[in-house]
């Protein structure tokens, strides 16, 4: 039984398995039914979504299953039943589980005890999900993945961060965090992406100077500075990331081609300026429709392993 609650969950090669089935899946919305019965998912939400909700929704139905949206504050998960006890039940009566909530131990519980994949869609500490979808969109602007340079600006510490740092190493990337002192990937989360970037050929930089995070790279990515459970640190957090709002000056460091993305939602003047969103250099459109062809490869794939 395999399970994704976090970006090394899929080695190098089974990374870019699954997102050679992404592409197939796109280029074939309606052709792969691993999920015919039709087989239930239960999709489950401790916190907000708009692009989990839809692309995880729009993918179990394209897989030719039955999507079962619950929010938890409407289920006895909200109430304090156990962890295990619900992951049971589910287990008993979906085919696999995804999961948006607050700590990855609770993750880990309900993957332990549920009996069907479990799928991470967004704790406090990482978002695979995302990644796989902005590895998509790279690869489809940039080709080959390894050897890429790619800098992530913002906080360097929530669950963007950490799991740009593990993906880009399982996929062979240069990745440069550049976010203030205090406020990097983990010390565990970085010395697991170094074992893995030596296999890899990846390389992991850590830095408090956006400017040299940023310098000749093909990829420059940011992420709100206030993640979901964070908002009674908003004054302080958006006094502290000042400096690393990605603007069009910032970005003018980067390669004169170099993309961007933002998992959005997005804070325009804030994280990011309006005229790098919304111009020539943005493809964050690209990025959230790969949600949907990314997921359901990491579905299929997790059903037949
Ligand atoms: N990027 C992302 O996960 O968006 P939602 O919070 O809208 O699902
Ligand atoms: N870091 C953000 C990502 C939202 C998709 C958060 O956790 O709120």
């Amino acid at each position: 039984m395999r399970h994704f609650l976090r970006d090394d969950d899929l080695s190098p090669a089974e990374q870019v398995e699954v997102l050679e089935l992404a592409a197939a899946m796109k280029a074939d919305p309606y052709g792969f039914k691993p999920l015919a019965g039709p087989q239930t998912v239960a999709i489950m939400f401790d916190k907000s979504s708009t692009r989990t909700r839809v692309s995880f929704c729009v993918g179990v139905a394209d897989l030719g299953g039955n999507p079962l949206v619950m929010e938890s504050s409407s289920t006895q998960a909200g109430r304090g039943e156990p962890i295990a006890d619900t992951a049971r039940v589910l287990g008993r009566m979906t085919s696999a589980v995804v999961w948006r909530t607050y700590n990855q131990v609770d993750l880990e519980t309900m993957a332990e005890y549920s009996g069907v994949p479990v799928i991470n869609s967004l704790s406090d500490d990482f978002h695979p999900c995302q990644i796989l979808a902005d590895w998509l969109t790279i690869k489809e602007h940039k080709g080959d993945l390894a050897g890429l340079t790619v800098a992530y600006v913002g906080d360097g510490a929530n669950n963007m961060g950490q799991s740009y740092v593990l993906g880009a190493a399982t996929a062979g990337m240069h990745i440069r965090i550049g976010a203030p002192d205090g406020y990097q990937p983990a010390d565990a989360v970085v010395a697991d992406a170094l074992a893995i970037a030596s296999e890899t050929g990846g390389s992991v930089m850590l830095t408090n100077d956006p400017i040299e995070a940023v310098a000749r790279a093909d990829v420059v990515i940011t992420d709100t500075w206030v993640s979901m459970g964070q908002e009674d640190e908003k004054a302080e957090r958006i006094a502290l990331f000042g400096d690393y709002s990605v603007t069009a000056e910032l970005l003018s460091h980067a390669k004169p081609d170099a993309i961007v993305l933002h998992c959005l939602p997005a804070y325009r003047g804030l994280e990011i300026a309006a005229e790098v969103i919304d111009g020539p250099q943005s493809v964050v459109w690209d990025e959230a429709e790969n949600r949907l062809h990314a997921q359901k490869a990491i579905m299929a794939w997790l059903l037949n392993h």
